[in-house]
């Protein structure tokens, strides 16, 4: 018997909401097969997409880190194969180490026949993002996990919910070719953040649950907006100033950096927005001469 899993991108962060907020892509995403193994460990078989980059080793996968710790939870002593068919790029702020052990994970689990629920999944996906970036940030496993919108209210206990979207939600992304490592553009973040600012901030993150809930556009556009981790990341990453000015004409609701970069997130109220949104951001990267893959993908 073998199950095969798929675990979609994530945005992390949405502008404000630094390690707490992230929402679930459509389509983009890995998938993960997983198998009974005669013999009583967890082996990486094989990977693709990934241009050869990611470890087979099991303390070092994603894929393997997460179903382990599972495994050693239930106090399951057999052994399984598993192949990861990376769909993301490696380093591109869109939840890619997340996708891999989340899809791990739920194939593992069904393999199983599902001893776990999602929520109990979650720590476990969570020791690898500690693996893959050294912080155990949920940001994106959950939402991969549970799909939608998700608020990470605490981390000790944890402490996730689920978010209402309203109708029509719509993102656009924007992924220059180019690496940023998590660990790296987490370094470049300020230790300290200043009474001012955390009042801002705090601010900005309650309007956008609010405006989340009464599916008040304005509301969401003017919360979209970070004032700890952007002002540190947003130089690492070509285009980032153009782009915000250039979606204004457009209708779109503001933008951010997806996760730790380099992807770009634009928020829209409908679909032909984000596809407006779409052609604009191309044309602005034509210009700079950088190579981009696009997509837009309803929230819900
Ligand atoms: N919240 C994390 C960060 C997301 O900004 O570092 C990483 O994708």
């Amino acid at each position: 018997k073998e199950v095969t899993a798929f675990a979609p991108a994530t945005v992390a962060n949405v502008s404000c909401g630094f390690d707490i907020l992230g929402f679930a892509i459509d389509e983009l995403g890995d998938r993960v097969t997983v198998r009974h193994a005669e013999e009583s460990r967890l082996k990486v078989t094989k990977i693709t997409g990934d241009g050869g980059k990611l470890p087979y080793e099991v303390e070092r996968n994603t894929c393997t880190v997460a179903v382990q710790a599972m495994l050693k939870a239930l106090g399951y002593t057999g052994g399984m194969d598993i192949s990861l068919d990376k769909g993301l790029p490696l380093g591109s702020g869109m939840g890619s180490s997340a996708a891999s052990s989340v899809a791990a994970l739920i194939a593992a689990n069904r393999l199983l026949n599902d001893p776990f629920t999602k929520d109990d999944l979650l720590p476990f996906a969570m020791l690898a993002e500690k693996i893959a970036c050294g912080a155990a940030h949920a940001d994106n496993v959950a939402p991969s996990l549970l799909g939608g919108f998700v608020l990470i209210r605490s981390y000790h206990p944890l402490d996730v919910t689920a978010l209402h979207v309203p109708k029509g939600l719509h993102c656009t992304l924007i992924h220059p070719h180019m690496e940023l490592n998590t660990a790296d553009s987490r370094s470049v973040l300020r230790k300290q953040v200043s009474l001012q600012n955390a009042t801002i901030q705090s601010g900005n993150i309650a309007g956008l649950v609010a405006g989340l809930y009464q599916e008040n556009m304005g509301l969401i556009s003017r919360s979209l907006q970070d004032v700890i981790a952007e002002p540190s990341r947003s130089v690492l990453i070509p285009g980032y100033e153009e782009i915000k000015e250039a979606i204004k004409e457009a209708g779109a609701l503001g933008c951010g950096i997806s996760g730790s970069g380099p992807t770009i997130f634009i928020l829209s109220p409908d679909r032909d927005i984000a596809a407006e949104v779409k052609t604009i951001s191309q044309k602005v990267f034509d210009k700079i001469g950088l190579d981009v893959d696009l997509y837009v993908s309803e929230i819900n």
